[in-house]
C-alpha cells in the first residue's frame, strides 16, 4: 500500500522544470511578460550544465569578417545532415543576432575586439558564402566560459524580474488530464522530503540532456534527461534519439570537456606520427570540420593504429605553437583544465583527447514557438496542450543529425525567448486553474514509494554502470547492425533488472540513494530509445554512423524518427517529416546534397 503523503499545491501561471540557459531565459521572460512564474530546478540555478560551456555562442554579427545570417543557416541545415527543420532553423539563425545583443544589453561579459566588439572566433562548420567562402568567426566568446558567463547573467535577470525559485527540487511527473493537456509538475523538496504538487496554465521543461546515460560524458553527472523521462511515463513519444553527438576532445580517462575554440584558436589534432591527419579527411577546413566528422576521423586513426600513448588509443591535441599569450587570454580554462586531469602544460605538452559523449541532438518533439507536438490521429504536428520544452531537453529539430559546436547556447537563449513569447501571446495571467481529481498524483506517488521501499538485490550503482557500458560500446561513434542488435537485447536487460533494483535509504530528507534512483528510471527509458531508434535507422546519416549502411538514404530515411517507451520497456517507432519549408522569403529551401567539407 502507498505511504500517506502530504501535497503542498502552489498555483502559477507559468512552471519551468529546469534552472541552465533556456530555463532561466523562458523563466525571466516569462516574468518580465507579466506571467506568475516559478522555475523548479534539482541544482543551485548557477550550478546548471549551462555554466560548463565553453567556446561560446554563435551568431552572425560579422564583427571580425564578412558574415550574414543566410550563411548560418545554410551551414546549420547542411551540418544537420539534412535532417534538420528548416523553419526552425531559419527562425534560429536570423534571431541569433537579436538574441546576443540582448544578452549584451543584460550584462554577459564577452571579450572584445580591438575596437571594443564581441570577440568571434571559427567553430566546426561554420563557414561563408554558403560553404564556399572562408570559415566564419562567428561564435562569441567570453575566453572560454562563455555558458558560466551567459548563465550568471540569465539568474540575474530572473532575479531583477522577480521569478520565483524552488532550488534543490526535484520533478517527479507531468500531472496530465484525461484530455491529454498537462495541468503541473509534482516534485520532491530534496531538503526534507515535502511534496509539492505545482499547478499552473503551461509548464515548460528545461531539463537538459541525458548524457549520463554513457560511461564517459562531458556532461555533468546532473544530466540525465529527467524531462525526457516524465515525458515517456505521460505516453510522449522522444524524436530522433538515435543522433548522440561525441565531442572530438574530450579529456582522456576523465572525460572532461576541451572546447573546440582551442582547435579555433589554431589547436592542431595529431596522430602518433604527428601528422595533421584532418587535412585527409576534410581537406578544407581540417581540424574545423563538425564533429561528427572528426569524431569518426580520430577513431579511424585510433583503429589502424595510429593514436598516440601507450595503448595507441587516444590522440593528441596540440596547442604548443601558439602564442602563450594568446592561450592566456583566449583559452585559461582548458590551460587548468589540462593542468589538473591531464597533468599537461599546454604551452608545452599536447592534451590527450578521445570522442566523448557531449549531447544529444533528439528530445521532446518541439515546434519553433517551443510548444510540444506528438503524433496524433495522422497529424505529427498535434500541439500538447500546457507542454513546452526548449533547450537540450526538446528536439525543435534545428540540430538534425548533427549540431553544430556554438549553436546549443544560441538554441538555448532563442527558444527559452520565444517560448516566453508564445505564453505572454496564449495565456492570460491570473488565468483560474481547471479543477484536479483527487487522485491527480496517485501514480507518480506509488512510483515514488515503490521506489522508496524497494527491497531488491541489485543497488542502483550496479544497473547504471551496466547501462553506461552498454550505452558506450554499442551505440558508439560506429555501429553495426551486429552491435546494435546484441545492445538492443543487453539494453533490454538493463531496463528489466530495474525491478530487481535495492534502494537502502528509506528516509525522505537528502535521500541520494533516492534520487539517483529516480534519475536512473529517467536515463533507462532514454537509453533504451536511443539503442531501438539506432537499430532501426538502416543508413549513416549525421551523428548516427552505420559501417552496415554506410550511405545517407534520403529516398528512405529522410524524415525523424519517434519512439515510444511503455513502462514495460516495449517500444513503438513512427516517423514525422522533415520540415523543408521555410518561414520567409529571405532564404530558400536548401536542397538534401552530399555532404562534403
Ligand atoms: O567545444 C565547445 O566549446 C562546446 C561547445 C558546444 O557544444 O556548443
Amino acid at each position: 500500500m502507498t505511504t500517506a503523503y502530504k501535497i503542498t499545491e502552489h498555483k502559477y501561471d507559468m512552471i519551468v522544470v529546469g534552472a541552465g540557459g533556456a530555463g532561466l531565459r523562458a523563466t525571466f521572460g516569462l516574468a518580465a511578460k507579466g506571467l506568475q512564474t516559478a522555475c523548479l530546478t534539482k541544482v543551485f540555478p548557477t550550478r546548471s550544465h549551462t555554466v560548463a560551456a565553453q567556446g561560446g555562442i554563435s551568431a552572425a554579427l560579422g564583427n571580425m569578417g564578412e558574415d550574414d545570417w543566410r550563411y548560418h543557416f545554410f551551414d546549420t541545415v547542411k551540418g544537420s545532415d539534412w535532417l534538420g527543420d528548416q523553419d526552425a532553423i531559419e527562425y534560429m539563425c536570423r534571431e541569433a543576432i537579436p538574441a546576443i545583443i540582448e544578452l549584451e544589453h543584460q550584462g554577459v561579459p564577452f571579450s572584445r575586439t580591438e575596437e571594443g566588439k564581441i570577440y568571434q572566433r571559427p567553430f566546426g562548420g561554420m563557414t561563408t558564402k554558403y560553404g564556399e567562402g572562408p570559415p566564419a568567426q562567428r561564435t562569441c566568446a567570453a575566453a572560454d566560459r562563455t555558458g558560466h558567463a551567459i548563465l550568471h547573467t540569465l539568474y540575474q535577470q530572473s532575479l531583477k524580474h522577480d521569478a520565483k525559485f524552488f532550488i534543490e527540487y526535484f520533478a517527479l511527473d507531468l500531472i496530465m488530464d484525461d484530455e491529454g493537456a498537462c495541468r503541473g509538475v509534482l516534485a520532491l523538496d530534496m531538503s526534507d522530503g515535502s511534496l509539492h504538487l505545482f499547478r499552473a496554465q503551461g509548464v515548460v521543461l528545461a531539463t537538459g540532456g541525458y548524457g549520463r546515460a554513457y560511461f564517459s560524458a562531458t556532461s555533468a553527472h546532473t544530466c540525465t534527461g529527467d524531462g525526457g523521462g516524465m515525458a515517456l511515463r505521460a505516453g510522449l513519444p522522444l524524436q530522433d534519439m538515435e543522433f548522440v553527438q561525441f565531442h572530438p576532445t574530450g579529456i582522456y580517462g576523465a572525460g572532461c570537456l576541451i572546447t573546440e575554440g582551442v582547435r579555433g584558436e589554431g589547436g592542431i589534432l595529431r596522430n602518433s606520427a604527428g601528422e595533421r591527419f584532418m587535412e585527409r579527411y576534410a581537406p578544407s577546413v581540417k581540424d574545423l570540420a563538425p564533429r561528427d566528422m572528426v569524431s569518426r576521423s580520430m577513431t579511424i586513426e585510433i583503429r589502424e593504429g595510429r593514436g598516440v600513448g601507450p595503448k595507441k588509443d587516444h590522440i593528441h591535441l596540440d596547442l604548443t605553437h601558439l602564442d602563450p599569450a594568446v592561450i592566456h587570454e583566449k583559452l585559461p580554462g582548458i590551460s587548468e583544465t589540462a593542468k589538473i586531469f591531464a597533468g599537461v602544460d599546454v604551452t608545452k605538452q599536447p592534451i590527450p583527447v578521445l570522442p566523448t559523449v557531449h549531447y544529444n541532438m533528439g528530445g521532446l518533439q518541439t515546434n519553433y514557438h517551443g510548444e510540444v507536438v506528438t503524433l496524433k490521429d495522422g497529424n505529427p504536428n498535434h500541439v500538447v496542450p500546457g507542454l513546452y520544452s526548449i533547450g537540450e531537453a526538446a528536439c525543435v529539430s534545428v540540430h538534425g543529425a548533427n549540431r553544430l559546436g556554438s549553436n546549443s547556447l544560441l538554441d538555448l537563449v532563442v527558444f527559452g525567448r520565444a517560448v516566453a513569447n508564445r505564453c505572454a501571446e496564449t495565456i492570460k495571467p491570473g488565468q483560474s486553474h481547471k479543477s484536479l481529481p483527487a487522485s491527480a498524483c496517485d501514480k507518480s506517488l506509488a512510483n515514488l514509494d515503490k521506489l522508496r521501499f524497494a527491497k531488491g538485490g541489485t543497488p542502483t550503482a550496479e544497473i547504471r554502470d551496466n547501462m553506461q557500458r552498454i550505452m558506450q560500446n554499442d551505440a558508439a561513434v560506429f555501429r553495426t547492425g551486429e552491435t546494435l542488435q546484441q545492445g538492443v537485447t543487453k539494453i533490454r536487460q538493463a531496463y528489466d533488472s530495474f525491478a530487481d533494483v535495492r534502494v537502502s535509504d528509506t528516509s525522505l530528507v537528502w535521500n541520494s540513494d533516492l534520487i539517483e534512483t529516480l534519475e536512473l528510471q529517467n536515463l533507462l527509458g532514454q537509453a533504451v530509445a536511443t539503442m531501438v531508434s539506432a537499430e532501426n535507422r538502416k543508413e549513416s546519416r549525421g551523428a548516427h554512423a552505420r559501417e552496415d549502411f554506410s550511405k545517407r538514404d534520403d529516398a528512405e530515411w529522410m524524415k525523424h524518427t519517434l519512439c515510444w517507451v511503455d513502462e514495460q520497456g516495449k517500444t513503438t517507432i513512427d516517423y514525422r517529416p522533415v520540415h523543408l519549408n521555410v518561414l520567409s522569403s529571405d532564404v530558400s529551401v536548401i536542397p538534401p546534397k552530399e555532404r562534403k567539407y
